[in-house]
């Protein structure tokens, strides 16, 4: 049995419901995180934070709730729920209101909801065959905001399941952008490559931990553009997020990324001992 927060209550996931003229639901007027607890300790909980308080600040949303109850919240969800590693999601929505208006009500309260999920795999040293198509971007040019409107990503992933993929790597104008629900990352004669946060990406948590193991690794780094030429010849090409952590991409439509000696293995070792310190 899952626990779950809703607007003050804490309650069994099955019994938590919301009216379906809330914002979020009617607009997708609403934005989330996704975070991972290891041990039930929460994994760079302040990023996330950081993350969601920049958020509600871009969508012009205001929550009468203070960084400081909403992370008391999020510890006591965790603890709560039986399992030792979990993957909690946060959202927070405009919230409900009796006429439907794009122009929002400045008197209707947000919606806050948090939950539990079981956390599938934890960060190890496999390299699972993972298999990658690049695909156009077609998504809003906001795509740095984490919101629930979510329904490019749901599409790119429908086709890549069809297609027995694990992940569809997005391009704009030739230059890659993101995976459809991951960072990318790809290493050429010994520097590591990752868009800059000036290509319509998500500042992706995963990914700026990464970014400090590399540097802290003494690996030259550049974020930058990367054209699909760049990626499709690079020695190494890595996905990075919360739910999966760091992923080698063994074949991108079809054909094999060519691998060195793999710098990979020593980032995904570092990325370990950060999960379990
Ligand atoms: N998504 N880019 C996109 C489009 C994403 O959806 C995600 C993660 C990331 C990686 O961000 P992070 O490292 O902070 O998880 C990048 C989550 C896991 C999700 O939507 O479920």
């Amino acid at each position: 049995m899952s626990v779950c927060y809703l607007n003050g209550e804490f309650l069994n996931l099955k019994d938590a419901k919301i009216s379906p003229l809330d914002r979020g639901f009617l607009f997708g007027d609403s934005i989330y995180e996704v975070f991972a607890a290891y041990d039930k300790k929460a994994f760079r909980i302040e990023e996330h934070l950081d993350r969601f308080y920049i958020n509600l600040k871009e969508i012009k949303l205001t929550v009468n709730i203070s960084r400081q109850e909403l992370k008391n919240i999020i510890e006591l969800v965790i603890q709560k729920n039986d399992l030792s590693n979990q993957i909690i999601y946060l959202q927070i929505s405009r919230g409900y209101e009796e006429i439907r208006n794009h122009v929002p009500d400045i008197k209707s309260e947000s919606t806050i909801f948090i939950c539990s999920f079981p956390l599938k795999n934890l960060p190890n040293h496999n390299s699972d065959k993972v298999k990658i198509s690049l695909r156009e971007d077609f998504r809003w040019g906001k795509s740095n905001i984490k919101s629930t409107s979510l329904l490019a990503n749901v599409l790119y992933k429908i086709q890549g399941n069809e297609e027995n993929l694990d992940e569809i790597i997005l391009h704009d104008n030739g230059y890659i952008t993101e995976g459809a629900v991951s960072n990318v990352f790809c290493v050429k004669n010994k520097k590591v490559l990752t868009p800059s946060l000036q290509n319509n990406i998500l500042p992706g948590v995963t990914r700026s931990v990464i970014i400090d193991i590399v540097k802290k690794l003494n690996i030259p780094l550049a974020e930058s553009r990367i054209s699909v030429e760049d990626l499709k010849n690079a020695d190494e090409v890595w996905i990075t997020n919360t739910t999966k952590g760091i992923l080698l991409v063994s074949e991108i439509d079809q054909i094999k990324v060519f691998r060195e000696d793999m710098i990979f293995k020593e980032v995904q070792e570092k990325f370990i001992q950060e999960t379990l310190a």
